[in-house]
């Protein structure tokens, strides 16, 4: 499919999430009727609110296979985000876990894809997928080169199925399916998950906190792309209506800024000068991780971020006043 999604009945699995969410303003702004399929283990009503009157939601557990069979009825565009998703320090440890949870969500959503028949799928991997050891700026790698990201082991064998196991059934069933693989991506709808969170907000409370030392997990100097989670979410819907088939795209600019630069913006946002070190016995992850757009500008021409990473970064510390007031 391509073209406008206006007047299209889209499925957001996942919409009550980070991402999700965006996703749910851009598509209801753009005059799709939009369900949201979630089981808000992580997902938050609050972020739909304010779309009550304009949106379905749907409260399933995409593990129940049962459940998961009818989630998708009467929807022509199926956008899949849910995932048990968390931040590097959680899956040490874990990593069949997360694998065996994903594994379940997976299989039912395509099977209820094959038994639905939409017009088109777009299918949320990760950059996570990609070999550590790759090149610091990473194009869309064949899908099994190498073990995924090792820091997020479990959970980068879980996207590899799901795209390898999308593959197969827009192969068999010619659904036409979009795989995209984000890099970092953050807003102020993130649902905080203690230890467990992902960088940004765990940086971000820290600061806000009044720490001082702040402590920075690994070197500080490695170096990470950022993209707010509305502009990810554009993305998204801008590959659907384009109707993109043509290979993963990796969501994420090749522009860089290091841990350190990160908490010193957070730092300049919010007033605060604590005193910065690093902590090297704590995981950081691949020390570059960056993402070379020529698909994304191939496949969205023209695209660039609507926020700054600053403006980003002030939002996550109005997030911190209402998450921890
Ligand atoms: N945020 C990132 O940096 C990032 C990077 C790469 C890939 N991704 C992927 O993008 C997608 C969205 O990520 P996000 O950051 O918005 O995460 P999120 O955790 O905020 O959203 C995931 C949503 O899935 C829902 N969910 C989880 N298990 C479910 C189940 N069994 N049944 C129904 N719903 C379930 C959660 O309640 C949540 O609303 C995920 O697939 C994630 O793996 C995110």
């Amino acid at each position: 499919m391509s073209g406008s999604l206006q007047g299209r009945t889209c499925a957001i699995t996942g919409g009550g999430g980070l991402i999700g969410s965006f996703l749910v303003d851009d598509l209801v702004a753009r005059g799709a009727s939009v369900v949201v399929v979630d089981d808000f283990s992580k997902g938050r009503r609050a972020n739909l609110a304010h779309q009550a009157e304009a949106i379905e939601i749907r409260e399933v557990d995409l593990e129940q296979a049962g459940s998961a069979l009818d989630a998708l009825e009467g929807c022509e565009i199926v956008f899949h985000l849910a995932s048990r998703a968390f931040g590097v320090g959680h899956g040490a440890g874990r990593h069949w876990e997360i694998l065996a949870h994903n594994e379940a969500i997976t299989n039912n959503v395509l099977v209820a894809v094959a038994r639905q028949r939409p017009d088109h799928v777009l299918i949320t991997s990760s950059s996570c997928v990609h070999r550590d050891d790759g090149p610091d700026t990473v194009g869309e790698l064949p899908l099994f080169d190498g073990e995924p990201e090792m820091a997020n082991w479990g959970y980068g064998w879980a996207k590899r199925f799901l795209e390898q196991k999308a593959l197969v059934v827009a192969r068999e069933t010619g659904i036409p399916m979009t795989l995209v693989r984000p890099f970092n991506i953050f807003g102020e709808r993130y649902a905080w998950a203690g230890n467990s969170s992902q960088a940004i907000p765990m940086l971000v409370k820290k600061v806000m906190d009044g720490e001082d030392p702040v402590i920075m997990w690994g070197s500080g100097e490695q170096r990470r792309t950022y993209l707010h989670a509305s502009d990810c979410a554009a993305i998204m819907r801008s590959l659907v209506e384009a109707g993109w088939t043509d290979g993963p795209v990796n969501i994420g600019l090749a522009e860089t800024v290091t841990v350190r630069e990160l908490v010193e913006t957070i730092c300049r946002v919010a007033g605060r000068s604590p005193e910065l070190i690093a902590d090297t016995s704590k995981p950081e992850g691949r020390f570059v991780k960056s993402s070379d757009p020529t698909r994304l500008m191939q496949a969205v021409p023209g695209f660039k971020p609507s926020l700054s990473f600053e403006e980003g970064i002030r939002r996550m510390t109005d997030w911190y006043r209402q998450e921890f007031a």
